[in-house]
């Protein structure tokens, strides 16, 4: 595929509607084309051996890659001002080949407290069947930070803001730390999409995203992204990902192209509606607590101004009645879905306590503050006043 070299110096729908494909040389075709094909003819037995020992470029089968899935890897890439990307079948697919890619037995990853269900899960599947050691500590706080780094760490692993409590860590912050003990940073960008944060540009290493939330935003395809140095990126392209296999499937790397192509007003969307929800949710007389980093009195308030480029669309709520009235109002909601995931155009609510984050033993859960009555609302496109409504409506029920 043809490289938009002048990718760098544009705005970012810019870069999202046309980095990393330009018509199609072949057939003038404006849209990216499905290429959907498994493997790739060589033109001679030389040039094959070529290509496998790394002498020549040219595809050779789809798991290693795919024109289709290229124009997406490079368009993320430009997105987050990497130099590399890579796609995967699913954003925990995206998660496992780098932290694999990334540790051995016996070294130390250092996670934030309040992480994605599964990537808990993950660490400690590394820890029983790979003796992969981990910690999770506060990262707002840099001391503590310092604190539990070891010899061994070899990753710190963030995600900002944390899902579902919304805290943010400070990016910069620990890079700085990060970069004096040699470890690599990776963040867990899928609740801001490249659009409104972009980790590398506060000196961490590998962004990695579910691309199935804001990137895809239609909710209709699974999908991961990793995106960082180009040799990284070419190690688990020819490690982790070809061995264990994960990869992107050349009509869900298309769905997600046509989903970026709209990624700037989607989120200038998600923004606008998150702050009037929060705000509502704020002044309702049957709400006890709401997070969202848009709101004045949010604690880091500050840092989400100054790391990101808007507030984003999700909302973290508890009620006045706890558990028991969030039920019921969750059983009330009509237009939002009783729905896991994310950053769909519709939006969706969802109790991380029994769903995403049940995986995580109850006491651990508290740690994170991820208390038993938490609600967390992905706030769509919708228009903002049927989603108050319908909020308004619930909550009567509470
Ligand atoms: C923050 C975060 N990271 C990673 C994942 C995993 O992504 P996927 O479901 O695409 O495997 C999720 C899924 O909800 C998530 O919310």
């Amino acid at each position: 595929m043809n490289h938009n070299q002048t990718a760098k110096k544009q705005g970012r729908s810019t870069v999202a509607i046309h980095a990393g494909y330009d018509t199609d040389p072949h057939t003038g075709s404006l849209a990216t084309p499905i290429y959907q094909t498994s493997t790739f003819v060589f033109p001679s037995v030389e040039a094959g051996a070529r290509r496998f020992a790394g002498e020549e470029s040219g595809y050779i089968y789809s798991r290693i890659g795919n024109p289709t899935v290229q124009v997406l890897e490079e368009k993320m890439a430009a997105l987050e001002k990497a130099e590399a990307g890579l796609a995967f079948g699913s954003g925990m697919a995206a998660v496992s080949a780098v932290l694999m890619a990334l540790v051995k037995t016996g070294d130390h990853i250092l996670g934030t407290q309040g992480l994605y269900g599964c990537t808990y899960g993950l660490l400690n599947l590394l820890k029983q069947r790979f003796q992969v050691e981990y910690d999770l500590c506060d990262m707002t706080d840099e001391a503590a930070i310092r604190e539990h780094l070891l010899p061994t760490t070899k990753v710190i692993y963030i995600e900002t803001p944390i899902n579902p409590t919304m805290k943010l860590v400070d990016l910069g912050m620990v890079a700085k730390v990060a970069k004096e003990v040699g470890a690599c940073v990776v963040v867990d960008n899928t609740f801001m999409s490249p659009y409104l944060q972009r980790p590398i540009e506060h000196g961490c290493d590998i962004v990695i995203h579910s691309a199935t939330k804001y990137v895809g935003g239609h909710g209709d395809v699974i999908a991961g992204i990793a995106v960082g140095p180009k040799t990284v990126m070419d190690e688990i392209r020819m490690t982790t990902q070809k061995d264990i296999g994960g990869i992107l499937a050349p009509f869900d790397a298309y769905l997600l192209i046509r989903g970026l192509k709209t990624l700037g007003v989607r989120m200038d969307r998600h923004c606008e509606n998150g702050q009037k929800v929060a705000e509502f949710l704020h002044r309702h007389p049957k709400i006890a607590a709401v997070y969202y980093p848009g709101l004045p009195s949010f604690p880091q308030y500050e840092l989400a101004s100054r790391q990101m480029d808007g507030y984003g669309g999700i909302i973290s709520f508890e009620l006045k009645g706890g558990l028991e009235s969030g039920i019921r109002m969750m059983n009330s909601v009509q237009l939002c879905k009783r729905a896991v995931s994310l950053g769909d155009v519709d939006s969706l609510i969802q109790h991380p306590a029994s769903m995403t984050h049940a995986v995580i033993p109850a006491e651990e859960r508290r740690k994170m503050d991820i208390t038993d009555g938490l609600i967390r609302l992905s706030v769509g496109i919708e228009d903002v006043e049927d989603i108050i409504d319908d909020l308004d409506m619930a909550l009567s029920y509470a």
